[in-house]
């Protein structure tokens, strides 16, 4: 078969490099890609944003599985496009997609079904923030409630770094119409550990655990990146740890997308931070994490071709999920 994929990082690339040994696949393009992806598939010089021309060029070449690895183009309804054009196609439609596109949205949908998650308010004017922070507690978090490349979210130990945040992301709009809403968000201490899943609507399957390093400077003192490094599995993620989260967290959150009417198919990633009171989620991705994608695909024992069609016809549950028993490290 004829795959593409969507994308043109390190996540992309761990994608082609799953997809190529896959004895069902033939030929691999990726869009745009970039020269290491250039090595396992045939770049084609499309943007990840260009719909059309994807979905034109999907046609031409009757490629028969595209996965999209990036976020924007999920959040944009990329997917909606390709089913339109009766193309199959992995990941969420933009009805999905908006677990990982508003914060916002997330959060309530945790508070909604008892998804264990930081408290926290939403504010679209830039005065009832500042005037809710006058009497908040600090550290305090401030989220740009759209995508930011993984820069959005902002850690403030005053009052008046807080005041400061508001301004940045609401009227100098730093994240452009990313920061029309923020969220306000209690700060919690605690190790991060990422999960990665599959889901087909109704059923879950975890993948291993990664843990990510995002903040800049030694001693995790700088501002957050999109992440620079990364392992896997994580050894804070404990069987009482996968316990809790699979009765709190992860089959809440597909149905909770499910009793939505937003039907969850695709990746989701979830964030966690292993607080005292328990494992509490700090955020949903709606794709596979990059550089996380790097160091769990590699360890994944299944054909993920099989995985990526069993998301897609809603079988999942049918799929015996399996990694190796090693461990794999990715520094950017
Ligand atoms: P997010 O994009 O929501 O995962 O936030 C990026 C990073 O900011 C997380 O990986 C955490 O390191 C940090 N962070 C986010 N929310 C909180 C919070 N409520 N308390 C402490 N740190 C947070
Ligand atoms: N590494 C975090 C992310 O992919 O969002």
């Amino acid at each position: 078969m004829k795959v593409l994929i969507v994308g043109s990082g390190g996540r992309e690339h761990a994608i082609a490099t799953a997809v190529a040994k896959s004895p069902k696949v033939d030929k691999i393009y990726c869009a745009p890609g970039n020269a290491g992806i250039g090595q396992v598939a045939e770049c084609v010089n499309i943007g990840a944003m260009e719909f059309d021309k994807l979905v034109d060029f999907a046609k031409e070449k009757e490629i028969d599985l595209t996965v999209i690895g990036m976020d924007d183009p999920l959040v944009g309804g990329i997917v909606d496009k390709f089913e339109e054009a009766g193309l199959r196609v992995f990941g969420p439609r933009k009805n999905a997609a908006i677990l990982e596109g508003s914060k916002a949205f997330s959060k309530d949908l945790m508070k909604k079904y008892n998804i264990p998650t930081a408290g926290y308010e939403n504010f679209d004017s830039p005065e009832e923030a500042m005037k809710y922070l006058e009497t908040s507690k600090y550290p305090i978090v401030l989220k740009a409630d759209g995508l930011a490349l993984g820069k959005g979210v902002l850690i403030c130990n005053t009052k008046e770094e807080a005041m400061d945040g508001v301004k940045e992301l609401m009227l100098d709009k730093k994240f452009g119409n990313a920061g029309n809403t923020i969220v306000i968000e209690e700060f919690m201490t605690g190790r991060e550990v990422s999960v990665l899943s599959f889901v087909d609507g109704k059923t879950i399957k975890i993948m291993t655990s990664a843990q990510d390093h995002k903040r800049a400077k030694d001693g995790d003192q700088g501002l957050n990146t999109g992440g620079m490094g990364t392992f896997s599995p994580s050894p804070f993620y404990t069987e009482e740890v996968d316990e809790f989260c699979k009765k709190y967290v992860y089959q809440a959150t597909v149905d909770a997308m499910a009793a939505e009417g937003r039907e969850f198919k695709g990746v989701i990633f979830f964030g966690l931070m292993l607080t005292e009171d328990g494992p509490k989620v700090l955020e949903y991705n709606a794709r596979f994490g990059d550089p996380e994608a790097q160091v769990v695909l590699p360890r994944m024992k299944n054909d993920i071709i099989d995985v990526f069609e069993a998301c897609i016809d809603g079988t999942l549950d049918q799929i015996d999920l399996q990694f190796e028993d090693n461990a794999c490290v990715c520094v950017v």
